[in-house]
């Protein structure tokens, strides 16, 4: 987060630090998010341009630019995580999973059609005909939650063109969730007996056609192909990012413990 911009005042207007805000960061002024932009940002403003032409309401539209140079997006009124603990209610539903895979078969179906401007850059990856676009972030962190359930999801750094499995597998691991036992003790999760239940309530309302023993494999190379991008952003010097990847690397070993019966619907 930049400092100076972070917090304080605009032409009068006042400034309000956004919580959470694990890397970006930014604030809200008035019914409008600014944070600041990354070389990527004009590709996923495209993306969220192409949502926006499809009717998809559940992300932040693009508004422009501010005199900061900080990207101006629209607020999504709700209930968030934020830094609060323990969590509410809510990201443990059974509701809350079948509207967050509804909401990501949207995004893909529609997306299957987005074709990226020339020039594109993403925070990783690249396009190539038969990709969708993914979220890549869609975990409960990042989701706005009101009285008739799930409203969107914000933080789109990470949207990147990907296979349907790798966004899925990331829905999985932060909302069944598939996470280290000990991340999802965390934040309140309890039902460690009721995941399997719980995965394919997920994949059904995604309507995920795919072999579901083999998902077991998507969960496990989407786990470590993070903890592996998280460790090489460490190396540059944020080594307070290592707890992540070794959350990870324990997912890992206890997906791989997981019967093959877990995965069969
Ligand atoms: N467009 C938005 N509408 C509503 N809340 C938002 C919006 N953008 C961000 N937030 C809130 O601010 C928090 C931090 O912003 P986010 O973009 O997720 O930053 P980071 O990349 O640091 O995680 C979010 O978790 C959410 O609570
Ligand atoms: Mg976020």
């Amino acid at each position: 987060m930049r400092g100076a911009g972070a917090v304080g005042y605009n032409a009068g207007v006042e400034e309000q630090r956004l919580p959470g805000g694990r890397h970006v960061g930014g604030v809200r002024i008035g019914d409008t998010v600014h944070r600041r932009t990354n070389p990527w940002t004009p590709t996923v403003h495209a993306v969220l341009r192409h949502l926006e032409a499809a009717g998809f309401e559940g992300a932040p539209r693009v508004l422009g630019f501010d005199e900061q140079g900080r990207e101006v997006l629209t607020f999504l009124h709700g209930d968030t995580i934020g830094e609060r603990h323990p969590w509410p209610a809510w990201p443990h539903s059974d509701e809350a999973l079948r509207q967050v895979a509804a909401w990501m078969r949207r995004l893909h179906d529609i997306t299957a059609a987005f074709v990226p401007p020339d020039g594109a850059t993403w925070l990783a990856g690249s396009w190539h005909p038969g990709l969708i676009i993914g979220h890549h972030d869609a975990s409960p962190y990042n989701a706005v939650w009101n009285d008739e359930g799930l409203v969107g999801f914000v933080d789109w750094d990470t949207a990147a063109p990907s296979p349907r499995e790798f966004d899925l597998a990331h829905l999985a691991l932060t909302w069944v969730p598939l996470h280290a036992r000990h991340v999802a003790e965390f934040q309140g999760f309890t039902a460690f007996e009721d995941r399997s239940r719980r995965l394919h309530v997920l994949l059904d309302a995604y309507g995920y056609d795919g072999d579901r023993t083999a998902f077991a494999g998507a969960v496990i190379g989407r786990a470590r192909r993070q903890a592996a991008v998280i460790r090489r952003m460490a190396q540059g010097g944020q080594t307070s990012l290592l707890r992540f990847a070794e959350e990870l690397d324990q997912a890992v070993i206890e997906v791989q413990a997981l019967p093959a019966s877990f995965w069969r619907a």
